[in-house]
């Protein structure tokens, strides 16, 4: 257990501010989200199991060049577009017993007005200066509107080794790490286009600033990081090489704006420059907090009622904690305290990190991708949110490691554990009490140091600790149900003696459950019902139940894993043929991982999309362009149109002369660096192109007709 943790335990309650990591607005939860809500959750109900008040919240990460542009593939408002997305939030978080007390979103009002004070505080401060950085930009990108281009959008040959379509910092062929600007042949990836240098003014906030050191030098080692963290952050405050062999001396200043168009936070008194996301993002825990204390109303603490300034007020004892994964130390441990402490408001008491899970000993669960468990097909498949919050807790501590989700671990760690060992206790026990009422107990032992053991496990996030506790002491219990055999007793007469037993496995079993309780929400609550004890809490979990109280009647508390529903869960994801000839270098048979469904739309919005059969009648190479090839389509207007299509990395011309393919007809022309775009053909691509290469251009069955439309 932290000294920090028992030190403030003494102000009692605590009052404890808890947040996980805000996940961007532009796809759905994956198993890794899960995890980190999972772990968050169990503390806190811990927490208000020990009677400390909690205020616990999240948000939509919403801004950022990625969702502007994907609001814009989807042909919605990015405020529509995140709204969407956040509609399907409810069912990851109800179905997995995560209950935060309110889910906001960072385009908030509460958010604009927080990060524009907090930037203007520490403008006040003297930390913000700006500076004309040169970067890339594509002039085609937005139907010709233009934008500066994010590492991730720039690609090309990577200048080490000549691999092709490698990303604007890094090559994932040979490992070099460049500056975009080091690329041959750079392309955008939005367009197709060269993109071009261009000079532009930006915000930076000067964390290098002599203050700013002292500061975070002190804050991330005295005790609010884990020691591994700490660690590790301690190397960004001396010299060190990088990994392209440069040096960098200490921390650098942040560039915190970024160029019109992008969907954020307009600057005070800056036109046309917004907040990068990640300024603004951090800020919505706050927000978030604000808009939850703006619909439930002020709270208690220590007797005294507080508005949300109050709250969090920099000498107000309440402690902010925030869980994140281990990719975003950075964020967390450097500007994002350093952005509280400077604009003068509380900073963090502690930063809990976490680290990736991995499913089947199988690929990191990145951001981009949650391949391996999908959480909506495990709920769909009915299996029990409660099995997969016990066998994480089962694998998580205090450190940031990665744990691996095994399937058949756990299915044997639930099935021997929670069914085997737990919820057995009650059920045979139920058996030899006499009219429901407890008879009086034989003692063997306290269960006190148990329960204050398993609270300083929970307290210091040494779950796997707690769950292996917990099932010590339920192998004790069962093997005092063994030895005294109350099934023989009631053969020799001696019912009350069997009633003494199952009566002492009961109150077991009530502390039990206690201590599962975070972990196990709706199973503890049923075993409530099953115990008629009322809802248990650090402070009632030792307390016998009184001789002569009525329990309810046993009814089962658990199904076991079924080796089936595993099987199911993990069944290979479908597999598509693909076409030899258009891909002669690639595998003719891969597995594709399949990207989530898309927003509901009605068949009215379907019906928007004109989409005709067109003839490719020409088609060839764009000079100056890797990425596009230009088609000449006839799709029966007696015209032909001019299409261009970034599918060259996959189809020779020749490939496509003569076929038919299906076209969005009524799609605005585009202005092309190369010329003008009438329309577009549709492709099919797996969600991750870089695990399942490939783009197919769709071919109608043989009879289609130029010009006949697609209903
Ligand atoms: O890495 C991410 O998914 C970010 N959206 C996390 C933001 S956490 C906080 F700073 F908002
Ligand atoms: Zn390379």
């Amino acid at each position: 257990m932290s000294t920090s943790a028992q030190a403030s335990s003494s102000l009692s309650p605590r009052q404890l501010f808890v947040t996980t990591a805000l996940p961007y607005a532009n796809g759905n939860f994956h198993i890794g989200h899960i995890m980190e809500y999972i772990q968050a959750d169990i503390w806190v109900r811990y927490q208000r199991m020990c009677g400390n008040d909690v205020n616990f919240v999240c948000a939509d990460d919403a801004h950022g060049a990625p969702i502007m542009i994907a609001a814009q593939k989807a042909g919605v408002t990015p405020s529509a577009f995140v709204d969407n997305i956040a509609k399907g939030r409810a069912q990851y978080l109800d179905g997995f017993h995560i209950k935060f007390d309110n889910w906001s979103h960072t385009d908030s009002e509460e958010n604009h007005v927080l990060a524009k004070e907090i930037y203007l505080d520490l403008k006040k401060a003297g930390l913000i200066e700006t500076k004309s950085i040169e970067q890339f930009f594509d002039p085609e990108a937005l139907e010709g509107k233009g934008m500066f281009l994010a590492d991730r959008f720039i690609k090309g040959e990577c200048p080490k080794c000549g691999a092709k379509d490698q990303y604007g910092d890094n090559c994932e062929n040979c490992g070099a790490v460049y500056a975009p600007t080091d690329l041959k042949n750079p392309y955008s990836a939005l367009s197709g286009a060269t993109p071009v240098l261009k000079a532009s003014e930006h915000f930076f906030f000067k964390l290098s600033d002599p203050r700013c050191v002292e500061f975070l030098e002190e804050w991330t080692q005295d005790g609010k990081l884990q020691p591994e963290v700490a660690n590790k952050v301690k190397e960004w405050f001396s010299t060190r090489t990088n990994a392209d062999g440069t040096t960098s001396t200490g921390l650098g200043d942040w560039d915190i704006s970024r160029d019109a168009p992008y969907f954020g936070i307009e600057i005070p008194d800056a036109p046309g420059k917004y907040f990068y996301v990640w300024l603004d993002a951090p800020v919505g825990y706050l927000a978030s907090l604000k808009d939850w204390f703006n619909k439930d109303g002020p709270k208690k603490s220590y007797g005294e009622t507080r508005t949300f300034e109050q709250y969090i007020a920099k000498d107000s004892n309440v402690e902010q904690i925030h869980f994140i994964g281990k990719d975003i130390v950075t964020f967390h441990t450097l500007f994002w305290p350093a952005m509280l402490e400077f604009s003068d408001r509380k900073v963090p008491k502690h930063i809990y990190v976490h680290g990736f899970l991995t499913v089947n000993n199988g690929e990191k669960m990145s951001k981009s991708r949650g391949t391996g468990l999908d959480p909506l097909k495990y709920l769909g498949l009915g299996m029990n949110p409660e099995w997969l919050r016990y066998y994480l807790a089962t694998k998580l501590s205090a450190k940031n490691e990665d744990i691996d989700f095994n399937a058949n671990d756990f299915m044997a760690r639930v099935n021997s554990d929670l069914i085997g060992k737990y919820v057995n206790i009650a059920s045979r026990a139920a058996k030899f009490i006499q009219s429901g009422k407890l008879a009086p107990v034989k003692t063997f032992g306290t269960s006190a140091p148990l329960v204050q053991n398993i609270k300083v496990f929970y307290e210091s996030r040494e779950y796997g600790k707690a769950m292996r506790e917990i099932m010590t002491f339920t192998d004790e219990i069962n093997a005092v149900f063994d030895n005294a055999a109350p099934w023989k007793l009631l053969k020799d007469g001696r019912a009350d003696e069997a009633a003494s037993i199952a009566s002492t496995c009961i109150q077991s079993f009530k502390v039990l459950t206690a201590c599962l309780k975070p972990v196990l929400p709706e199973l503890a609550s049923q075993a409530e019902i099953f115990l008629n004890c009322g809802s248990l809490s650090w402070s009632n979990a030792v307390t016998p139940l009184p001789e002569g109280h009525v329990i309810g009647e046993y009814k089962h508390l658990m199904q076991r894993v079924d080796i089936k529903q595993l099987d199911a869960l993990f069944e290979a994801p479908a597999v598509v043929e693909t076409a030899p000839q258009a891909t002669p270098d690639k595998a003719s048979t891969s597995a594709v991982s399949i990207e989530p469904l898309a927003p509901e739309i009605t068949i009215d919005d379907f019906s928007k999309v004109d989409l005709r059969i067109a003839k490719i009648v020409n088609c060839e190479a764009v000079e100056g362009s890797t990425k596009l090839l230009r088609l000449t389509l006839d799709a029966g207007e007696g015209k032909t149109r001019n299409v261009f299509s970034g599918i060259a990395s996959h189809y020779k011309p020749a490939d496509l002369i003569g076929k038919h393919t299906v076209m969005v007809a009524n799609l605005a022309p585009r202005k092309m660096k190369f010329g003008m775009s009438e329309g577009m053909v549709l492709a099919a691509s797996s969600a991750d192109e870089k695990s399942t290469p490939g783009i197919y251009v769709l071919e109608p069955v043989a009879g289609a007709q130029p010009g006949m439309r697609i209903r």
